[in-house]
């Protein structure tokens, strides 16, 4: 694991804060979020032994706040993308409020796929002259694999977020870009106390350390790295079946291209 520079996503709190945390001093940060103080914060924490930390404090929601993150992470020549910003909204899906269910999918769909968009060319260009891979990360959750009622918009949007990264992966599979679709179990963040689910009721939780630890060690290595170890053991033969499908799928898709 030797990325120059990492753009994270959603670095002010949980699951992100932690990526940045993790990786090495020797890769320099392009961190974002909206909570300025926390992202000051954090580069004061984290720049060390001359590494550069870039913060830039962006609504994810909004075109023009994607724009100014992509723009900072082109200059900054990022070679690990980590689309791990999102956000929940437990309740029933017509009393929600309407701009939180269409934030949700800006923030977690639309989002990844235009940062994606936008940074990979050059970060394919720069693994090719520079031999040294690349990566992308997209947090898709367990919720991903299944539709939650009252719960709904979210786990679409991770469904999305899995299906996306599944693809890509396959995709670059030739390239020296890795993919890699994270899908954390209930994991001790803000994330539930913002989504106004009750944490108290899940029957365990793993920490937002052990989930980024479990995802940049996956990178490379596996296309899906679910986090949660019971639902792991228990999912075992669906991903397998599912890696085997996605195999069968790219050859056939590979044909129907013009
Ligand atoms: N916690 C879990 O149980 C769990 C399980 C599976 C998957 N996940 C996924 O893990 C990822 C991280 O979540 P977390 O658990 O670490 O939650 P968290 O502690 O609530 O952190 C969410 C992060 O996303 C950022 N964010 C939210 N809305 C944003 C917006 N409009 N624009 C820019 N940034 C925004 C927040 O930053 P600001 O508030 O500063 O903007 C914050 O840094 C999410 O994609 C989530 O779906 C979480």
């Amino acid at each position: 694991m030797a990325y120059s520079c990492a753009l994270v996503t959603g670095a002010t709190s949980g699951i992100g804060r932690s990526f940045a945390e993790l990786l090495p001093s020797s890769t320099n940060l392009v961190l974002t979020g909206r909570a300025e103080d926390r992202l000051l914060e954090l580069k004061d924490a984290l720049s060390r032994d001359g590494r550069q930390v870039e913060t830039i404090a962006a609504d994810l929601a909004e075109q023009e706040g994607r724009v100014r993150v992509i723009a900072a992470a082109e200059a900054a020549n990022v070679d690990l993308l980590i689309n791990n910003a999102g956000l929940g909204r437990f309740g029933v899906f017509v009393e929600n409020p309407a701009p939180l269910e269409r934030e949700m999918v800006e923030v977690n769909v639309v989002a990844p796929v235009v940062l994606t968009r936008s940074l990979l060319p050059n970060m394919i260009t720069r693994a090719e002259v520079s031999g040294q891979r690349a990566g992308v990360i997209v947090l898709s959750s367990v919720a991903g694999f299944q539709a939650l009622p009252f719960f709904g918009t979210y786990a679409a949007t991770k469904s999305f977020d899995l299906l996306f990264a599944e693809a890509l992966s396959a995709e670059l599979a030739d390239s020296l870009v890795d993919v890699l679709a994270l899908c954390p179990g209930a994991t001790r963040t803000e994330f539930f106390n913002r989504a106004n689910l009750a944490d108290s009721a899940m029957p365990y939780m793993i920490d937002a350390d052990t989930v980024a630890r479990r995802g940049l060690s996956a990178l490379g290595k596996r296309t899906i790295e679910v986090t949660d170890p019971v639902r792991r053991t228990m999912m075992a033969p669906s991903l397998a079946f599912r890696a085997l499908k996605r195999a069968v799928t790219t050859m056939v898709m590979r044909r129907l291209g013009n």
